[in-house]
C-alpha cells in the first residue's frame, strides 16, 4: 500500500488506541551537512526525538502517551505510579513529568550503586516532585522485574491504589509504530528515500520502528545499537516480541520476526552507561560539526556505531541514513569531568 493510503490505514487504527498526548509532534528532521561531509559517506539526516518537549523530552515521551494511557484507561482510581530503572534514567525523568502533568504521586525506584551526586535526570527528578528512592541492587533486571513490584506491594499494604507503569506494557511499541508513520510523512514532502533507520534501542523503540515499517512497506533497513544487553533474553527476541504485542493490539496481521531485527552490541565498550572512547568521539564530532549534542549513555554509541559502519564501508554515498535522537541529555551533566576532558581535545 503506497505512502498516503498506509499512513492513514495506520493512523485510524492507532487513533482506536488509548492515548494521552504529552509529546509536541512533528519532531523536526534536519539535515546534517557538515557530519555527513566529514564522514565523506551517507546523507545524513536527524529525526530530532530529543525534542519531544516534556522535561528535556526523549523517545519516552512518545512511549508513555500510550503506556500511561491505556494504564489510565483500565485504572483511572490510580492514586500513586511507581517505576524506575538506572539513577541516570531518562524512562523515570520522563515518567515523573507525565506523572506532574497528571497530577498522581509517583514513586521512583533507581539503581545507584555508585552512590553518584545528585545531577542530571535524577536531579530533575526531585524537581518534577517524584518520591526517589535508590537500590543497590546491581542487576537492572532485577530492578525492574522484582523491586518495582515489591514497591507496588508495599504501597498498596499500606491502602493506597499503586500501579506500575511497566516499561515493557504491551502499548509502549504503538509510539514508534506512530512515529514511523510521521517520519514516512515527512521523508515523502521532502522526496527522501531512506536507506538506512539507525538508533540507540534497547527494545521497544526498534519494536515500534520494525512493525511500522512493515506497516508501511519501507524499502530502509533498521539498525539498532544496544547500550546494553538484558539478563536472560536476547534483544531481538524482546523486540520481536514488543512488536508483536503491539501488533495484537492494532489486530494487524503483520508480524515481525527476530531474525528480522539488526541489533548489535558491539558498542557497548566498557558497559552500560560507561563512555567509550569511540562514543566521546561521536559527542564531540556531531558538536563541532552540526552543534548536535547527543547523550553520553545512548545516542553517542548509537553514532559511534554508525562512524564505524562508514568507515567500514557498510554504509556508503549511495545511502540516505535517518539517526533517529531519542535524547537523554540531561544525563550529560553527570558526567561533567569526562565531558570536560574529552572536549579539551
Ligand atoms: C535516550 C534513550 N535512547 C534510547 C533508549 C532506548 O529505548 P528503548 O528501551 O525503547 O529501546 C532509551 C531508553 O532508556 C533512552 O533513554
Amino acid at each position: 500500500m503506497p505512502g498516503a493510503a498506509a499512513r492513514s490505514r495506520i493512523r485510524e487504527l492507532l487513533a482506536r488506541q488509548p492515548r494521552i498526548p504529552f509529546a509536541l509532534l512533528p519532531t523536526p528532521l534536519e539535515y546534517l551537512p557538515r557530519l555527513s561531509a566529514a564522514l565523506g559517506g551517507p546523507a545524513i539526516h536527524v529525526k530530532r526525538d530529543d525534542l519531544t518537549g516534556m522535561a528535556f523530552g526523549g523517545n519516552k515521551t512518545r512511549q508513555l502517551e500510550w503506556v500511561l494511557g491505556a494504564l489510565l484507561r483500565a485504572h483511572p482510581d490510580v492514586e500513586v505510579l511507581v517505576t524506575g530503572a538506572n539513577i541516570q534514567s531518562n524512562w523515570s525523568r520522563q515518567s515523573a513529568a507525565a506523572a506532574a502533568k497528571l497530577g498522581i504521586p509517583i514513586v521512583l525506584v533507581l539503581r545507584n550503586t555508585e552512590m553518584q551526586e545528585i545531577q542530571g535526570n535524577v536531579l530533575l527528578d526531585y524537581w518534577l516532585g517524584a518520591e526517589v528512592r535508590f537500590t543497590q541492587e546491581p542487576d537492572m533486571t532485577i530492578v525492574m522485574r522484582e523491586e518495582l513490584d515489591r514497591v507496588v506491594d508495599e504501597l498498596r499494604a499500606q491502602g493506597r491504589r499503586a500501579m506500575k507503569i511497566d516499561p515493557w506494557a504491551p502499548p509502549i511499541a504503538l509510539s514508534y509504530v506512530d512515529m514511523a508513520v510521521e517520519l514516512d510523512e515527512q521523508c515523502e514532502a521532502r522526496g527522501l528515500e531512506p536507506t538506512r533507520i539507525w538508533l540507540a534501542a534497547a527494545g521497544p523503540t526498534q519494536s515500534g520502528l520494525e512493525l511500522g515499517a512493515k506497516l508501511l512497506g519501507w524499502r530502509a533497513d533498521i539498525t539498532g545499537v544496544a547500550p546494553l544487553t538484558w539478563t536472560g533474553a536476547d534483544l531481538p527476541d524482546l523486540t520481536a516480541e514488543a512488536a508483536n504485542r503491539a501488533a495484537a493490539l492494532l489486530r494487524v496481521d503483520e508480524r515481525v520476526a527476530p531474525s528480522d531485527v539488526d541489533n548489535r552490541t558491539d558498542q557497548i565498550g566498557p558497559g552500560y552507561a560507561r563512555p567509550s572512547a569511540e562514543s566521546l568521539a561521536a559527542m564531540r564530532l556531531t558538536a563541532r560539526t552540526d552543534a548536535l549534542l547527543l547523550d553520553p549513555v545512548y545516542t553517542s554509541k548509537a553514532m559511534a556505531g554508525l562512524i564505524d559502519a562508514v568507515r567500514r564501508g557498510e554504509l556508503t554515498a549511495d545511502d540516505t541514513v535517518v539517526f533517529v535522537h531519542t535524547g537523554g541529555l540531561p544525563a550529560a551533566f553527570a558526567y561533567r569531568d569526562t565531558i570536560l576532558e574529552m572536549s579539551r581535545v
